[in-house]
């Protein structure tokens, strides 16, 4: 997919593909797979498959290393941001280990396959391993949610690992070259979500938590583009979900384009689709719902529809209004069916945050991250029950979804959409809540939401009230007749985005809030960062924050405090207030990669996390093999993986 394809979509409908440059940005100046893009590279693979994992190594010493926190409470000692190698780094006293690559298996029990170095695997393969791009994750202990002291173990889980997109050119031996249908069957099958098992030996005294995945494992799982689905809510049924292979409009194959997520209160996992319009084969003729979700002449990513014709809108118009939604699994139970919870609305969803109200009823947050769209809240009809998945297998079909309105003065208002209220009525084009969800965006606009920086992850300090979003970037604010710069959108452009922060005059289901901004990307004081995106409230209250900003996006030179080659996993205390000043450097990614996906276990002595797309290092020896300089393992096909992290004492994270 040439980088042209992303240019050639304007702004304001343009979400991730142009405003998320990082893996395209990472083709374009990585001259070494450029290299292998052009030659092939599956002669290079086989002479480099004895290669050695370089996971972890020993960070290089900080050359001006900054203070811990001056509340106290973060006590490791902050990295320096560093250009050089091609390793994970940690604080010292730290250890990050591999857990989960791409293509390593998921642990169905029966075949086990493992991926070749050509990737030559089939597409039935690829659904017995972990898919592509790993994105948002979710801890869910064991033995399950209703078990006594469950919920604090920390030793002993599953995890559900989103799987946000494919890259074609790794997935296959030649790329995209001589597309077909067992190419395209596998790039539905690579992605999607994994549950998987992982156990910790309990440690000794002063030791970290080992872990290991369980394989096989009973609840082992993948979740791909073709899984079947329900759909339930509001547009289930609706004449605008219906096609010809499921003319009742109920059911659906598959999800895709998972990045962020959720957990819910009674143990079930939401992933969230996020930019699906690419997937797509517009119709010639396209009408002003296609354009507002971003359909555009040549917009498409992928050639799926060549042999999945339901991606062919021009003749499945209708199976485009099927994506864009946040879909509940449960990953206890793997002959379960993902339902797509309609109630909460269609988007280009980041993310999915639950929180309990004092009452027992469930908010659920939801960023859409595209430039000038919005921020959502789904608040529930009825209180949460114990028992699980099945007493609650109807709790986020019922309630009421409101879009954000950040005004000038630091006040804020969620608005209602709800259909026959203000302007979301017939005559303006919404015959009914169905409707009124599937054109979430168009019902935004007539409620007069704000427009926002590409709204990413959002967590909820459920001690403080504070909720935050991430506002990851939006280099376009303020160009041409584009919005310019706000109160919530401070600066246009902004290519380092900023976190903004709300409490609610009341609880978190409450109409209106109060907001600030909390820290500016971009800022010299603290450890500089950009590109916010995952966000996490551990149990004790600290917030972390995970980047996946463009190196391209700064001009800024070596000894700039903007100078950010690498994407990074921060932390902070927000009891210290807002500002930039109080963000320190836990974490620096390999070359070329997102960091994303961060859970903290209930005793926060393992920090999960996923690094996502990584590149190729360009200062490694690339005249043999182009992947002289990838990670995790030099001189093999970059693998995006979650990688476990411990405090060496066995002591607790960040502290
Ligand atoms: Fe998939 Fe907005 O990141
Ligand atoms: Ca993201
Ligand atoms: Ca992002």
């Amino acid at each position: 997919m040439p980088k042209a394809r992303f240019a050639e979509l304007p702004p304001p409908d343009d979400c991730n593909p142009s405003g998320n440059p990082s893996l395209w940005d990472l083709l374009d100046s990585a001259p070494n797979r450029r290299h292998w893009l052009r030659q092939g590279a599956a002669a290079w693979l086989t002479a480099w498959a004895g290669a050695s994992p370089a996971v972890a190594a020993a960070p290089p010493t900080p050359p001006a290393p900054p203070a811990p926190s001056a509340s106290g409470r973060l006590g490791f000692q902050p990295l320096a941001m560093t250009a050089g190698g091609a390793a994970l780094q940690v604080p010292t006293g730290y250890t990050a280990r591999l857990l989960y690559r791409w293509g390593d298996p998921v642990g169905m029990p029966g075949h086990m396959p493992e991926l070749p170095p050509d990737a030559s695997h089939s597409a039935a393969d690829q659904a017995r391993m972990a898919g592509m791009h790993h994105d948002g994750m979710g801890w869910f202990p064991l033995p399950g949610p209703e078990a006594p002291g469950a919920a604090a173990n920390s030793r002993h889980g599953l995890l559900a690992v989103n799987h946000e997109y494919t890259d074609e050119n790794l997935l296959h031996p030649d790329g995209m070259t001589g597309w077909n249908a067992a190419k395209t069957a596998k790039s539905l099958a690579a992605l999607g979500v994994s549950i998987i098992e992982v156990q910790a030996e309990e440690p000794g005294a002063g030791q970290p938590p080992r872990w290991a995945l369980q394989r096989p494992s009973r609840y082992a799982r993948r979740i791909t583009a073709g899984t079947p689905m329900r759909i339930a809510g509001p547009a289930a049924g609706h004449r605008m979900m219906r096609t010809e292979a499921d003319p009742q409009g109920r059911r659906v194959l598959g999800t895709f384009n998972n990045c962020a997520c959720g957990v819910t209160p009674w143990g079930t996992y939401l992933t969230c689709e996020e930019n699906f319009h690419g997937y797509f084969e517009p119709p010639e003729q396209l009408s002003d719902h296609h354009r507002r979700w971003g359909l555009r002449p040549g917009g498409r990513w992928h050639r799926w529809h060549e042999f999945e014709e339901r991606f062919d809108l021009r003749r499945h118009p209708n199976e485009f209004n099927r994506f864009g939604w946040v879909v509940e699994i449960d990953p206890y139970d793997p002959t379960s069916t993902p339902v797509k919870r309609s109630a909460l609305g269609r988007a280009t969803h980041e993310g999915a945050t639950c929180a309990l109200l004092r009452d027992g009823r469930v908010a659920v947050f939801m960023g859409e991250d595209a430039r000038f769209e919005y921020l959502y809240r789904f608040v529930s009809r009825d209180r949460v029950r114990p028992g699980g998945a099945a007493a609650n297998r109807d709790l986020l079909d019922h309630g009421t979804l409101s879009v954000a309105r950040f005004d000038a003065e630091g006040q804020g208002r969620w608005l209602p959409l709800r259909h026959g209220h203000g302007p979301l009525t017939r005559a303006q084009g919404f015959a009914d809540q169905g409707e009124v969800v599937i054109k979430a965006r168009q019902a935004s606009d007539a409620l007069g939401a704000t427009k926002l920086d590409r709204p990413e992850w959002t967590a909820v300090d459920a001690a403080s009230g504070w909720v935050y979003v991430s506002l990851t970037n939006n280099s376009a604010r303020g160009k041409a007749e584009l919005p310019g710069a706000d109160a919530a959108n401070p600066r246009a452009p902004n290519p380092m985005g900023h976190i903004l922060r709300w409490k609610h005059h009341g609880d978190l289901g409450s109409e209106t809030f109060d907001w600030e901004v909390f820290a500016l990307g971009g800022e010299a004081e603290g450890d500089a960062f950009g590109g916010p995106d995952g966000l996490m409230i551990d149990p004790r209250g600290l917030l972390w924050v995970a980047t996946d900003h463009s190196p391209t996006a700064v001009p800024a030179q070596p000894g700039d405090r903007l100078w950010l080659p690498r994407n990074q996993l921060l932390a902070c205390d927000p009891a210290a207030g807002p500002g930039a000043a109080a963000l320190r450097r836990f974490l620096i990614a390999p070359h070329g990669c997102e960091v994303t996906g961060p859970v903290m276990t209930p005793d926060c002595r393992t920090l999960f996390l996923n690094l996502q797309h990584p590149g190729v290092d360009p200062a490694a020896d690339a005249s043999r093999n182009p992947w002289a300089g990838a990670w995790p393992q030099p001189g093999q096909r970059p693998r995006s993986a979650t990688v476990v992290i411990t405090k060496d004492d066995g002591g607790p994270i960040g502290n």
